[in-house]
C-alpha cells in the first residue's frame, strides 16, 4: 500500500483508527472532523468507501486535491457542521477522532445519537476525545470533555469492543486524560 500520507507531508493515520482497521472489514465509512483526511485516506486504501465531512474548507480542499491527483474514487469530502446531528446516510463504520471536544458542548448528545442511529447494526463507532474529571482536570480550553464514565454510559446496549480512559503526557509535560470507545452496536 503507497503511504499516501507521507507522500503529502500528513500525519499517520490515528492510531486507534489503525487499530479498529484490524477489527472492521472494509464498508461504507464516515470520518466525522476528518481535517486534511490522514484517516480517511487511509480507511480509502484499505478499501473502505469513506465519505469525510469537516467545517474547514481549506483542509476539504487540501483532501480534494490528493484525491484528484491519486484518482481515488472510493473518498468524498464534504463540508458538513456535527453540531446540526443529522447525518443523512447509513454507515458500518463511524469514526471521530479528537474532535468532539470543539464542538458546542449542548449538541455533542445529540451528535452522538445521531451517530448510532446512523450505524447499521453490527457496524462500529470510534470515538477518541479529551476528559476533564475530578482526578484529572483538562488543563486544555477544550469547548467540550467528556467525565468519567459518561462516554460508555452513552454506548449502553452496545458492545464495547474497546474502552479506556487513559492518562496520557502532552509535549509541555500536562497530563490529558483521554475516553477512547470502540464500540459495536446490535444486529
Ligand atoms: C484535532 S482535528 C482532528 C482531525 C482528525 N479527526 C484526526 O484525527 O486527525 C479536529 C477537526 O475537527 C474539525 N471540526 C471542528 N468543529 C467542527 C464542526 N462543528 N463540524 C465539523 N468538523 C469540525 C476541525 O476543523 C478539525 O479538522
Amino acid at each position: 500500500m503507497t503511504d499516501l500520507n507521507s507522500r503529502y507531508g500528513m500525519n499517520p493515520p490515528h492510531s486507534e483508527v489503525v487499530s479498529a482497521c484490524q477489527t472492521i472489514a472494509p464498508c461504507n465509512a464516515l470520518d466525522m472532523g476528518c481535517g486534511s483526511g490522514r484517516n480517511a485516506l487511509y480507511l480509502s486504501q484499505l478499501g473502505f468507501e469513506v465519505t469525510a465531512v469537516d467545517t474547514n474548507p481549506n483542509a476539504l480542499g487540501m483532501l480534494q486535491s490528493i484525491i484528484e491527483q491519486e484518482g481515488i474514487t472510493t473518498l468524498t469530502p464534504e463540508l458538513y457542521d456535527l453540531n446540526r446531528a443529522s447525518l443523512d446516510d447509513d454507515y458500518g463504520f463511524i469514526a471521530c477522532t479528537v474532535t468532539l471536544m470543539f464542538l458546542d458542548p449542548a449538541r455533542v448528545p445529540a451528535v452522538i445519537a445521531d451517530m448510532q442511529a446512523r450505524t447499521l447494526p453490527g457496524g462500529y463507532n470510534l470515538i477518541v476525545c479529551a476528559m476533564s474529571t475530578a482526578a484529572h482536570p483538562c488543563p486544555m480550553p477544550f469547548s467540550f470533555t467528556f467525565d468519567a464514565g459518561e462516554l460508555s454510559a452513552a454506548y449502553a446496549g452496545w458492545e464495547l469492543v474497546k474502552y479506556n480512559e487513559d492518562l496520557g503526557t502532552m509535549h509541555n509535560g500536562a497530563q490529558l486524560q483521554f475516553a477512547t470507545l470502540l464500540a459495536r452496536k446490535q444486529v
